[in-house]
């Protein structure tokens, strides 16, 4: 690959800041290297990102053949397995998601508000009041317990307790500062019980057995009329008539696990805290929930409603995109936007720096949700689930579920911010969160 072509960017050590502070490292390529820069990591092709608006337009509408987005992430199918829609390309991908579409349609994702709610109400409800704590573990409690319900159809707290246990512990791992090693493949090696891949391949072992036996257990009692997504995939046929192979089955659960999971999580402590650092939001969205309810228990008919609430949830995501780009690998030499890249590269859309271009968003710094009300944004300069035929699959079940876990906090309890912090990106997991937790103060 001819490395001369590439646009300039930072070296092997500037990039470990990508780690570290991903959002300060993106501000300053772009002030030092402009729309586009090369970013090269350790063991992976380099990753060309860009800011270009005429960019994203062109990787969304791209070839898949040529543009594959499966290889991009591959680095993220450590625990996953690599036989998930995620990691595939061409003919394969399409036919896998046509598969896993139905269970995330609006309806489908909308007979899942009752058990989203339970897993705000139990997690509310365990908020020291009038003291400090860390709110970001709270949402993934949330975010973990609505999946144990909604993907695999445990539906209360006994049901698949082992396997809580156990994936509770390969979360851990993940999210560590070594499981972000582990998304190099040469970090790979079992090198016994206490070493960090070696933890990981014990574990999930373990969860595979369980989950093998979940599958022949449901397949045996039938099917019919349950919602979650488990079951609704175990019902599913092929065009030939042929079921889900249990491994890929196996690789598409763990990939909802852990792609939905901690990306909503993130989100959501991302939400609270502009809320809690924006009074005048909070009420204002506060008085939009409290109207839509009318005294009511918060259910699905409510969620349409809030348009103000998404809103922020909208605007959260403009300026703190918890993915703050994705991947397209090039399978040929490509011409995007005017630029010749060659075959290799993996192309690099950055949703973080077109969120905060001047030209397409005035006063890119300022948080104002009212932007999302007062014009409908293009999906080339605001993309926070991706695009294409690979946008994110969860999109409408993560907004639906953030929309009734936001709404339920702010009925609930008022947020405070603490004296003297600041929030910055931190990777946890596959995402990008608030630092420290996020520090709160609840009151009744
Ligand atoms: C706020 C929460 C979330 C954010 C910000 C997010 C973001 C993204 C992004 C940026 C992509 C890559 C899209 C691309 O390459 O163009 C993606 C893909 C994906 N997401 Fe999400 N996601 C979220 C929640 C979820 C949830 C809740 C699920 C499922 C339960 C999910 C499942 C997936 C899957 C399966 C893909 C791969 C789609 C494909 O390649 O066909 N995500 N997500």
């Amino acid at each position: 690959m001819a490395a001369s072509i590439l646009p300039p960017g930072p070296g092997l050590f500037a990039t470990f800041d990508f780690v570290r502070n991903p959002f300060r490292f993106l501000d300053t390529c772009a002030r030092r290297y402009g729309d586009w820069f090369t970013v090269r990591a350790p063991g992976v092709a380099p990753f060309v990102f860009t800011s270009d608006p005429a960019a994203v337009r062109e990787v969304f509408l791209g070839d898949p053949e040529v543009l594959h987005a499966g290889e991009a992430n591959r680095p993220l199918g450590a625990f996953m397995g690599e036989r998930s829609s995620l990691f595939l390309d061409g003919a394969e991908h399409l036919r896998q998601r046509r598969m896993l579409l139905p269970a995330f349609h609006g309806e489908q994702v909308a007979s899942h508000a009752d058990a989203m709610r339970t897993a705000a109400d139990k997690a509310i409800a365990s908020w020291p009041m009038g003291q400090q704590f860390a709110i970001h573990p709270q949402m993934r409690a949330i975010t973990f317990e609505t999946i144990i319900r909604t993907v695999f159809g445990f539906a209360d707290d006994s049901s698949g307790a082992e396997l809580r246990v156990l994936l509770k512990q390969l979360f851990e791992l993940y999210s560590s500062r070594l499981g972000t090693l582990l998304s190099l493949p040469a970090m790979r090696i079992d090198a016994g019980p206490w070493s960090p891949w070696g933890r990981a391949v014990r574990l999930t072992r373990k969860i595979d057995a369980i989950l093998f036996a979940e599958f022949a257990r449901r397949r045996k009692e039938g099917v019919v009329g349950r919602a979650d997504v488990l079951s609704m995939l175990l019902a599913a046929r092929y065009e030939n008539e042929q079921p889900i192979p249990d491994d890929v089955f196996r690789d598409e659960m763990y990939t909802l696990m852990l792609a939905g999971h901690e990306t909503t999580a993130a989100t959501m402590a991302w939400v609270i805290n502009r809320l809690v650092t924006n009074p005048n939001v909070m009420q204002r969205a506060r008085a939009e929930v409290v109207a839509a309810l009318k005294g009511e228990q918060l259910g699905a008919k409510h969620i349409g409603e809030m348009k103000y609430v998404e809103a922020v949830i909208n605007e959260t995501m403009r300026l703190d995109p918890v993915i703050p780009n994705f991947g397209r690998t090039l399978t040929r030499p490509l011409k995007i936007a005017g630029r010749d890249l060659p075959a290799g590269v993996t192309i690099a859309p950055c949703i973080y720096l077109v969120h905060r271009q001047p030209e397409l968003w005035p006063n890119p710094e300022q948080f104002n949700p009212d932007r999302f009300l007062e014009a409908r944004q293009s999906p080339y300069t605001f993309f926070p689930f991706g695009g294409g035929s690979r946008r994110c699959l969860g999109a409408a079940f993560a907004t639906y579920q953030m929309k009734m876990v936001i709404a339920e906090i702010l009925l609930r309890v008022d947020l405070k911010p603490v004296a003297g912090y600041t929030a910055h990106a931190t990777r946890k997991g596959i995402a990008f969160a608030p630092s420290a937790g996020l520090p709160v103060i609840a009151s009744a």
